[in-house]
């Protein structure tokens, strides 16, 4: 084949961890100006081979070469210099530090040798602001943002450097739909302007609307190297997981009586939550959409005793539910965060330990603690989940990303919960484990528990919501049936124009 020459060559590529080997013999190559997707399931080896890419680990074999040249890249500097820039999936900026004190962290522009330039700075990183159309405020404390503006921070930190190579591993897993929509006009800019790109999705429809070519890895091995016109859903889906995927019925259920039920009345809060009102019922997933800032998270957090709400009211089967979390969680309800990197795991303990954390006053009734007991209840979840670990020791850091969303999950599925509230439950999570997610979620609502999800991707709250709400700007907007709802009401809903409106 006359094949033309490539920027990036990554030759047999192996990787070991203990007990795993999760890079084996893996070829990868980008062409100039190349938009490439990277797919595979949670734990396939995609953020393991850009991090070797970009000098966090060594590999045990294999070269790389950039622009015909074999390189050794030992650590990110040598990974900058080569032109390689990158977003990990963990974001990885100061929380203390302001969005254009992270922005310049490393890179910082001087004046003379010394002295930082800070009008240079600002003024280069508004022009970069206004080039992309971020909505974000270069001097707020980056622990005040959103993750989704957590996340721009991070795109504007690499766009920065001029690179010859972006990687983006999960870049739009927490933006919204506006958001993610300027990250592709900037990716197609770049693009055009030669720039080449490495783009890591679990999304199927992104890869087929952005990338060139497409690598998929299953379990540590290329499967197989698409180019643009051979991109379809199911030949991906099908190299990603070994065999077709089965397509779920729609469970959607007809809400039903009896359960647990959950009123939330008034509930105000003095920054965004205006007198929001409704009721979630057990036996119901009631899923909650609305824009990045709606209140959705809010209103989740007032529920679990995490944020003061200065009005209204909260019960469960008409008793009052409590201010703090500790007490909350005593009288049934459980919350899994929307970032689970700080609010979900302690990420330097075992899965075992982590998954016990939340439980020990229900997996141990007397005063003993079994170290046993632990590691059989981690192993149950390990197996239904389908926890791509070692074993139940592992320490949660060294997990991939989406399975460490998995564990988070996991930590409430031992509690005899009345009320589970869910804040994007399948961020970073593959197509195949994501029909469990939702299979699993419909088996708690099912044993008539109130199962709340607050979800941006609004295919995911059609798929699995009984009712939809809607928040606008702090407000319940509207308390919708799912019944032939599409995306496109959805949609209109969440910007406060639904056809409603305008009679
Ligand atoms: N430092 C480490 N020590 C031990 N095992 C590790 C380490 N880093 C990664 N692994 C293991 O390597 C495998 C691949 O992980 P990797 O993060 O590359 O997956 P991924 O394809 O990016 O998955 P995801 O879609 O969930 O992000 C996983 O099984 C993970 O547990
Ligand atoms: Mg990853």
């Amino acid at each position: 084949m006359n094949e033309e020459k490539k920027l990036l060559y990554m030759k047999h590529i192996r990787k070991a961890f203990p007990g795993v080997l999760v890079l084996d013999d893996v070829d990868f190559s980008v062409g100039y100006g190349e938009v490439h997707g990277l797919m595979g399931e949670n734990g396939a080896g995609k953020s393991t081979l850009i991090k070797i890419l970009t000098g966090i680990y060594p590999s045990d074999e294999g070269t790389i070469e950039v622009d015909g040249k074999e390189v050794q890249i030992q650590n990110k500097y040598d990974a900058a210099s080569c032109g390689i820039s990158v977003i990990y999936q963990e974001l990885s900026l100061i929380p203390t530090l302001t969005v254009i004190e992270n922005i310049f962290l490393g890179q910082e522009l001087t004046k003379g040798k010394v002295f930082l330039d800070r009008k240079a700075m600002r003024k280069r990183a508004q022009e970069l602001v206004e080039k992309c159309h971020f909505d974000i405020d270069l001097d707020a404390a980056v622990e005040n943002l959103s993750v989704a503006k957590q996340q721009i921070v991070e795109i504007l930190k690499s766009l920065l450097f001029d690179a010859k190579i972006i990687i983006m591993d999960e870049p739009t897993a927490s933006l919204n739909i506006q958001e993610s929509e300027s990250l592709f006009e900037i990716i197609r800019r770049l693009k055009a302007q030669g720039t080449s790109i490495i783009y890591i999705s679990h999304r199927l429809e992104e890869i087929w609307n952005l990338a060139d070519r497409l690598t998929v890895l299953r379990d540590g091995k290329v499967r197989g190297v698409l180019s643009k016109e051979e991109i379809e859903p199911a030949k991906v889906v099908h190299m990603m997981i070994g065999k077709d995927l089965q397509e779920e019925d729609s469970v959607v259920h007809d809400p039903i009586a009896g359960g647990s039920v959950l009123k939330i009345e008034n509930l105000s809060t003095p920054e965004l939550l205006d007198k929001i009102t409704f009721e979630a019922r057990g036996g119901q997933i009631l899923g909650i959409g609305g824009l990045v800032g709606s209140g959705r998270t809010e209103t989740l957090e007032c529920i679990y005793g995490l944020r003061r709400y200065t009005e209204g009211k909260i019960t469960i089967d008409g008793e009052t539910v409590a201010d703090k979390a500790g007490r909350v969680r005593k009288q049934g309800i459980g919350l899994v965060p929307e970032d689970r990197r700080v609010q979900g795991l302690v990420q330097g303990l075992s899965v075992a330990d982590n998954i016990a954390l939340t439980n020990y006053d229900v997996m141990f009734r007397t005063s003993y603690i079994t170290p046993r007991k632990i590691v059989e209840t981690a192993d149950k979840c390990i197996r239904q989940l389908r926890i791509k670990t070692p074993d139940g020791m592992t320490k949660c850091m060294n997990l991939s990303g989406g399975n460490q969303q998995k564990v988070v999950l996991a930590k409430w599925l031992e509690r005899d919960l009345k009320v589970l509230l869910v804040d994007e439950p399948t961020v970073g999570i593959d197509v195949g484990s994501k029909a469990e997610i939702y299979g699993i979620l419909r088996s708690i609502a099912d044993q008539g528990k109130v199962v709340i999800v607050v979800s941006s991707d609004v295919e995911e709250l059609l798929k699995i919501s009984d009712r939809i709400l809607i928040l606008v700007n702090g407000k319940v907007y509207d308390d919708i049936p799912n019944r032939g709802l599409t995306a496109d009401d959805l949609l209109l809903a969440a910007s406060g124009m639904s056809k409603k409106e305008e009679v």
